[in-house]
């Protein structure tokens, strides 16, 4: 994968952080699809099956808009892939504002991929009863599996939350898929949390645009304005995390 070269930053812990940093968006969804399909094949190959939690958002749009297309539609072996999503808005899945409708728009309805292996969190009805419904499979999908997920991507709001994760509204530690109403909006939201993203084998955070360079910056380099995102709580022990961000994004670092 080719960026225009990566920027390492320490982070809390010590940990060295490699972000790589991509001329623009364009750049950064074409490296972000080679790396989606990389990860696919290496799966599938080596275990049968590759389960890809999405981001939501609209970071990844052209990301899954390129998985459509050449060459990545013809390298991926579609029917062997499992799709979640790292969290959802609990509305229909028509809604403009489902993150499963526009992953189905952009990637679900245009590769060979059987619907059966798309599991959409579906809590416009009853978010808590979801919730469970959605642990149950997931534990039973990663059933004897090296870990959970073989890749996660996850998106970074500007106020440093991921997923539906958002600082000072984290779920209880031990749950896997949580319930969030977020102050102001007029729907509740499923995530996945900490403790199931951490079994994943890699978590790609995407993040593109100038409104992300304070909260990427901050995130990355530990500022205690955002101590509080649950972001540092994202550390797969048996993982790895990438960071992949445009210019802009990466403009404070
Ligand atoms: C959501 C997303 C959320 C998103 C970030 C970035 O459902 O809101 O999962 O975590 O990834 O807010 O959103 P954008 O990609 O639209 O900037």
């Amino acid at each position: 994968m080719s960026g225009n070269g990566a920027t390492g930053e320490e982070v809390p812990g010590g940990r060295q952080v490699r972000v790589e940093v991509f001329p623009d968006g364009e750049a950064l969804s074409e490296a972000a699809a080679a790396l989606v399909a990389a990860q696919a094949t290496e799966a599938i190959r080596a275990r049968g099956r590759f389960l890809w939690a999405l981001a939501g958002g609209r970071t990844p749009t052209r990301t899954y808009a390129r998985l459509a297309e050449l060459p990545y539609r013809e390298q991926i072996d579609w029917g062997r892939v499992e799709i979640f999503f790292g969290d959802e808005r609990c509305v229909p899945p028509e809604d403009p504002l489902s993150n499963y409708r526009l992953a189905k728009e952009m990637l679900l309805s245009r590769v060979p991929l059987p619907m059966t292996q798309v599991h959409r969190l579906a809590c416009e009805s009853d978010p808590e009863e979801e919730a469970g419904r959605y642990e149950a499979l997931l534990r039973l999908m990663f059933q004897g599996r090296p870990w959970g997920f073989d890749l996660a991507l996850l998106g970074l709001g500007a106020d440093g939350h991921t997923a539906s994760l958002f600082p000072g509204l984290l779920p209880p530690a031990n749950t896997w898929v949580a319930v969030v109403a977020r102050p102001g909006e007029s729907f509740r939201r499923l995530t996945l949390t900490p403790a199931v993203l951490n079994l994943s084998r890699l978590l790609v955070f995407l993040v593109t645009g100038r409104d992300k360079a304070p909260a990427l910056r901050a995130v990355l380099t530990g500022e205690e304005a955002m101590a509080a995102s649950p972001v540092h709580q994202l550390r797969p022990p048996a993982g790895e995390i990438r960071w992949l961000a445009d210019q802009e994004a990466a403009a404070l670092l």
